[in-house]
């Protein structure tokens, strides 16, 4: 039956998923070609003012913002009357959205629509798991189908923009936004770069239902110092271009029609006024035609940078390095065109800044189709294909960290347990469950993981709730006073009476019922932007109460909501099951109900390395040998205190079935420029159909520069019946086995020998070889 079950999710997934990718023409493309595309922007750029340009290089904020005032000495609706605008952002009300378009497209000069831009970064009003989590499905595909979705939503209402994918690579799980990318892995974060890319914007710019994408940070913004968000980033230009920039080669390639610069300093230049990442890299080598926004305020803040003398230079380092459009700050409308009278700044250069804006607008086919029609919205919001797809989204994408002696799948029918405690304030949450980003849009209901609980057993087992612990930043965050975030409200400090109250509330409840899920982790605002912090630690007592909840002796399964790896060691040797389940969005309850009771088998994998301890941070797989690697017998040169090692590695992920793989198949040797096939065969060897995702690495053991002991070069997610065999096929060719020399400063191929594994995460042991000559 379970069996069967699952059999129905998968085809109804696929179902789901093509019936999604197929437009229904709510919003419509421009009608016109490339050629006429350009003329027409080159057209109105001819008639235009300094003034107006000035604008159109500018995003307004649509919710107060007294730098932006202070900046460009008026509010911004006055400067969209005057002038027009580039883009608008934060505005999320389609009454508002279309009341400011009537105002651009019908009192200013030249009638040009603004593009109004949001961060739908997984959902709009259906939240799907935050982006962590979706990388960790390892399933493109379905990755594709959710941006798909929620670009349709948000075009629906009128966000014509998203400021996603967020690709930066990210190995210190103390930054906060490692929830919003794909994890540490350059190859996976391409994969999931590519897939969102296809999902927002479609078959290209301007496809019906679909919105434009603006791949982000440029670039290296991960690599913060000590992991504190903001702080200045050191990367060789080695590191750049084989493990931070691929990911933005990765969405370009796929059509990502703009770019949003960094906010932090990269080797002591700010990204948002780095002329070789915004020229060299983006424009010289990538060739990129569309245009690159600054974050939020970063063109004013070079000069809080100390790189700027003042604001005007601050608009002229940003303009000069290639940064097109300046996001919030008023900084260009106030100073460009005081640049251009000065001739610092040379008519042609705006113009140049300019076209691509206009030409993305007629792209998107905003002449023609301005306004957004108020009463199909609910219908495309509230279409219940959506929250089904949110709900296969959350089944895959979690990740099963252990299961001691098969503890899950728990028995819904009363046989076995008579009785469940839920326990943890995120056991009843529901906006935490959404992350930052999916609060601030117009999110729909969402299902706790208690109500999820709940509707799976039905009468059949009783289910009661303890919260435990209030959870809360001992550092507020600064968006908590933000009218944007005002859904997000924690908890009230409790005076430590308060906090053992509530544990041993939580202990005497567990040591009334069968068995205790404690859902543990962070609320909303412990993970994202401006949420890093120096410990991995469960915070706020969440480690005693799991202690004191574990020494009942009653079957313990921990769910994690978080957006990042957690110090979770003694629950590792303690806790028979724990599953990780990120921040898994409106349809989290339910899909994580779905798998613990075996109505789905987990199949999701790490997209980072676990540590033990937060002090191993960076941590990462692919990184090179040392002179006395870990595998070394006598002479350890690591860690005295920890293994070196992740507590889970990184690919890692448990299912209710078992998978081998053998028979593995490598092209000796080929000449350089030629391909290696490889390929492995993959058998569920257990009893229940499940989803295996087969993964291959590579490692190059010689050459002009150390190669990292393990690269991801490939992976397949394939579903099997128990018994089931399948074959799987890898090539590896330019892109797999290229890298950039620091040595000869350029991507080579190199004629050596490499090593091969293909399995299950980044530990595989099943090895091959092949060498590529001359
Ligand atoms: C964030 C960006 C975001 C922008 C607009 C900034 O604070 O860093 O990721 O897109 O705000 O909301």
């Amino acid at each position: 039956m379970k069996i069967r079950l699952a059999l129905i999710t998968s085809i109804s997934v696929l179902i789901t998923c093509t019936a999604l990718l197929q437009p229904n023409n709510l919003t419509a493309q421009s009608s016109l070609t490339e050629a006429q595309i350009h003329d027409k922007a080159a057209s109105l750029l001819q008639q235009m003012t300094l003034e107006e340009k000035a604008a159109q290089l500018s995003q307004l904020p649509g919710v107060p913002a007294h730098e932006f005032v202070e900046n460009a000495g008026k509010p911004p609706e006055e400067v969209l009357k005057q002038f027009g605008a580039g883009s608008i952002l934060w505005v999320s009300d389609p009454k508002e959205i279309n009341r400011l378009q009537h105002v651009a497209v019908e009192q200013t000069r030249l009638h040009i629509p603004v593009l109004f831009g949001l961060d739908v970064i997984h959902g709009y009003r259906t939240i799907f798991p935050a982006p962590i989590a979706m990388a960790s499905s390892w399933d493109t595909k379905m990755v594709e189908s959710v941006q798909t979705v929620a670009a349709q939503e948000a075009r629906a209402a009128g966000i014509q923009w998203t400021f996603a994918p967020m690709v930066d690579i990210a190995r210190d799980a103390r930054w906060g936004r490692m929830v919003e990318g794909a994890g540490e892995d350059p190859y996976l974060g391409a994969a999931m770069a590519r897939a969102q890319i296809l999902g927002f914007q479609g078959k290209q710019i301007g496809s019906p239902d679909h919105v434009l994408a603006c791949v982000k940070h440029f670039a290296g913004y991960g690599a913060a110092d000590g992991g504190r968000d903001y702080d200045s980033s050191y990367i060789p230009e080695e590191e750049m271009w084989n493990v931070y920039l691929p990911p933005f080669k990765a969405a370009l390639d796929a059509g990502s029609g703009s770019v949003m610069s960094a906010y932090m300093d990269l080797n002591d230049i700010p990204a948002t006024g780095n002329r070789w990442l915004l020229h060299d890299v983006l424009r010289d080598s990538w060739k990129f035609n569309g245009f690159v926004v600054s974050d939020a305020f970063a063109v004013r803040s070079l000069a809080i940078h100390g790189y700027a003398r003042d604001p005007a230079d601050a608009a002229y380092k940003a303009f000069t390095a290639g940064l097109n459009m300046d996001m919030a700050s008023g900084t260009y409308l106030k100073y460009l065109p005081m640049e251009v009278q000065q001739k610092r700044i040379s008519m042609q250069q705006i113009d140049d800044a300019v076209l691509p804006i206009l030409e993305t607008k007629i792209r998107m086919g905003l002449f023609e189709h301005p306004y957004i029609d108020e009463s199909r919205i609910d219908a495309t919001l509230n279409d219940p294909a959506h929250r089904q797809l949110a709900r296969t989204a959350v089944q895959r994408a979690v990740v099963l960290l252990r299961n001691q002696d098969a503890l899950l799948p728990l028995d819904k029918t009363g046989k076995t347990i008579h009785s469940i405690a839920v326990i943890g304030e995120l056991g009843d949450a529901q906006t935490d469950l959404l992350s930052m980003w999916g609060a601030l849009t117009k999110p729909g209901p969402t299902v706790s993981i208690l109500q999820g609980i709940r509707d799976k057993v039905g009468a059949s087992v009783r289910v009661d709730y303890s919260p435990g612990p209030n959870l809360r930043r001992n550092i507020p965050s600064p968006f908590g006073d933000i009218a944007m975030f005002a859904n997000m409200k924690p908890k009230p400090t409790q005076t430590s009476e308060e906090v053992q109250q509530s544990i041993q509330d939580a202990a005497a409840l567990a040591g009334k019922s069968d068995t205790a899920v404690l859902v543990l982790g962070e609320i909303n605002f412990m993970s994202g932007e401006a949420a890093s912090r120096s410990s991995l630690k469960l915070s706020n007592s969440q480690e005693d109460l799991l202690e004191a909840v574990s020494a009942l002796g009653k079957p313990v399964i921990l769910v994690l909501i978080n957006g990042r790896p957690l110090e979770i060691s003694w629950a590792a040797e303690h806790v028979p099951a724990i599953l990780e389940a990120w921040y898994p969005g409106n349809e989290g309850g339910n899909g994580i109900a779905d798998v613990l009771f075996g109505d789905v088998n987990p199949s999701g994998h790490l997209p980072v390395s676990w540590p033990r301890v937060t002090g191993q941070l960076p941590l990462y797989y692919n990184h090179n040998l040392t002179q006395i690697p870990e595998t070394s017998p006598n002479f350890k040169s690591r860690y005295w205190d920890v293994p070196s090692t992740p507590l889970y590695p990184f690919g890692y992920g448990l299912s209710y079935t078992t998978f081998s793989v053998d028979h593995l198949n490598v092209t000796p040797s080929a000449r350089v420029g030629d391909k290696i096939e490889v390929s492995a065969e993959v058998t569920n060897t257990g009893d229940r159909t499940g989803d295996a995702v087969v993964q291959l690495y590579i490692h190059q053991r010689a050459g002009s520069a150390s190669r990292p002991v393990r690269q991801l070069k490939g992976f397949e997610r394939v579903a099997l019946k128990p018994g089931a065999k399948q074959t799987i096929h890898f090539t590896l060719g330019k892109d797999e086995l290229q890298f950039w020399s620091p040595a000869e400063k350029k991507w080579l191929v190199e004629p050596e020998q490499f090593d091969v594994w293909v399995g299950q995460d980044s530990t595989a042991t099943l090895h091959g070889e092949f060498k590529l000559t001359e």
